[in-house]
Parts: C-alpha cells; structure tokens; sequence
C-alpha cells in the first residue's frame, strides 16, 4: 500500500478554509445543465464552461481539490494547459469521478453504481494525467419500502471493494453514499436511513482493510424530503447531521466534504456553517464537495455568453468564499447579498 503517497494526498486536501470542487458532470448530466441555459452540449461548449470554473482568479485560495469527468482531462484551457495540469499549477489537487454511472436492480427503483471492472488499469491511466484521488457515488432513494436491505449491502460492498483498489494504487478514494432528497419523507427517516446506510459503508470498509485515515466521505446531510411538508430549519438539518455522523463515522477518519443533493446554495452553506457554530467538538474535518451548490450561480451568470464570463467567475467565486466562511462557522445571511470584495473574513 502507498501510504506516504495517500498521505501526501490527504495533507493537501484537507485544508482549514478549503473544499472541494465537483466538477465531474457526465456528458448526460452536463448536457442537462447547459439545457437549463439553452445552451447545446457539445464538446466545445462543456469545455468552455470548464475553462470558466476552473481558471476563475483566486479560486485557490477556497477550493483545494476538483472532481473532473474522464472527458475533461483531455480538454484544455483557453491557453492551451490541460486541465489536471492547470489545477496543479494552481495548488488545486485533481480528481477523478471513476464511477460508470447507476443501473437498476431489476423490477426495482433502487440502483447500484458501474464501474468495479477495469478500475485498477484506469486508475493508472489517470494518474498518468495527474489524479492524484477519486470519486465513487452510490445512491439510495427513500421510498416507504425502500432502501432496501440488499441495495444497502451491495453498495456498501461495491464502495468498499472501489476505495480499496484506489488505495491500493495510490490514489485516495472519496467513498459518496448519497441519501436521495427527493420525495416526501421526513427528517427522522432521512436519519435512520443515513445511520444505517453509514454503519454498513464503515463495517464494509473495515472488512476490506481500507486505511480510513486515507480516505475521505461525501455524504449526503440528514434533511428532510425535497417536497415534505414542515421541512425541519436549518438547526435541525446541522444537529441531526452531526448526530449521525458522530455515532457512525470513525474518529481517524481525516475529513468529511458534504455534497449539496439539490440544496439550493444558500441552504447548503447555512447548513454546513450552523454545523460549526453548534459548540459540538467535531473530530475531522467538516466541508463541502458541492457540484450543483457551487456552480449554479456561475451557471446562470454566463449564459453561454463570452461577455459575461467574468461576471459568472465572480458569482462562482463568491459561492467558494462563502462555503470558506461556512468551514470555519463565519458566513451570515446578509453576506448574500453583499458584493464579493464587501464579504470580509472575520
Ligand atoms: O456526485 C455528485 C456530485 O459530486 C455532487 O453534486 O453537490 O450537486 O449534489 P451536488
């Protein structure tokens, strides 16, 4: 196992103030997003909208690592730099979503996630390009028969088996079981349900022998569903999040970087700043990994359009300091309405 090269990765993203960008949309998913600004998908213009992000000024000083997607790591920047090459010179380390997307169990809405075949020879080819960890996601939907026992197990297993070939090849693995936001159900269910999908990730990684002070958890927040009435508050979201995670997650585990799951932005840094003001001793470190809760902004600002690239990198940045902010528990809501240079660091 290289350990001294896990560990040389992990020091350098888990950094106090910083998170992580994903940016590692599938074709499909990132063809989605540009619909939303009629914008058509093609090679070119998932390249421009990357190139925004990703050499948007100043972004290091908040953002310390980016997921990118198989595609991106051929795609250059306007001046020619391959991205994961761009990222490095910039200080950020780069990722790699290795996943291969979802498939159904059949006869059934609950999904496991592709991709265990092959995983070690890819790795190695991305490493080639300058990955140094990567990404796995596995999903869970809450319906009143769902998760089941099985999709639980199996995507424990398949989480478990991926972060240890990544180990293995010296890339640290970022193990994603994310809890659905979408339908009815309440906080409390969202509670039992991450509790036990986060014990059977652990017992799994713990059975495979994974160096869990190389690794790192996405997890989604306890939260109630997206169309639930009487949605719990913020306070409730950030004490039943850390309420789980203490009883569930190892204390050697280094860092903690939430996805947002269909938060809206302001939602998913007020949650993970109330999670740092609740005078609770939090044993790793607690920040974002944010994809749609980052970019959204940006994303509406451009338009596809080259004269508001610089007002989109401004919107993006902004998102990335307040997330900054939320890490140490100093972002307020009346920053959201500031202009960037008027958002001071406390
Ligand atoms: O796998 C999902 C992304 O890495 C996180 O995306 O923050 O939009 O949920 P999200």
């Amino acid at each position: 196992m290289p350990t001294q090269e896990l560990k040389a990765t992990i020091k350098d993203m888990v950094v106090v103030g910083k998170g992580i960008l994903a940016a590692d949309e599938s074709v499909k998913t990132a063809t989605k997003r540009l619909a939303s600004i009629n914008v058509e998908s093609t090679d070119e213009t998932r390249r421009q909208y990357r190139n925004l992000m990703l050499t948007t000024p100043e972004i290091e000083k908040y953002i310390c690592g980016v997921i990118l997607f198989e595609e991106t790591l051929h795609q250059k920047s306007d001046s020619g730099v391959l991205f994961p090459k761009l990222l490095t010179q910039r200080g950020i380390v780069p990722g790699i979503k290795v996943d291969e997307g979802l498939a159904e169990f059949e006869g059934s809405i609950e999904q496991y996630t592709k991709g265990l075949e092959g995983l070690g020879e890819r790795l190695e080819k991305y490493k080639n390009y300058g990955c140094r960890f990567a990404k796995w996601r596995a999903v869970y939907h809450i319906t009143e028969n769902t998760p089941t026992e099985m999709a639980i197990k199996r995507n424990a297993h398949d989480l478990a088996k991926y972060a240890k070939i990544c180990q293995e090849h010296g890339m640290v693995p970022i193990v994603e079981p994310e809890v659905l936001i979408d339908g009815t159900h309440s906080i409390e269910t969202c509670h039992k349900v991450t509790e036990k999908v986060l014990r059977e990730v652990f017992a799994a990684l713990k059975r495979e022998n994974v160096v869990i002070d190389c690794t790192i958890l996405k997890p989604s927040m306890v939260i109630s569903g997206k169309e639930a009435s009487n949605r719990a508050g913020v306070d409730e979201v950030a004490r039943q999040t850390i309420k789980v995670l203490k009883a569930t997650v190892p204390y050697e585990l280094p860092s903690i970087n939430f996805l947002s799951g269909g938060q809206t932005p302001q939602e998913a840094t007020a949650h993970l700043n109330r999670m740092h003001t609740l005078n609770e001793k939090l044993p790793w470190y607690v920040s974002f990994s944010y994809a749609r809760a980052l970019q959204d902004p940006a994303l509406k600002a451009w338009q596809g359009k080259d004269e508001n690239i610089s007002k989109a990198q401004q919107a993006f940045l902004k998102r990335a300091k307040l997330n900054s902010l939320a890490t140490m528990g100093r972002y307020t809501e009346d920053m959201e309405n500031m202009d960037l240079d008027m958002v001071v660091v406390q």
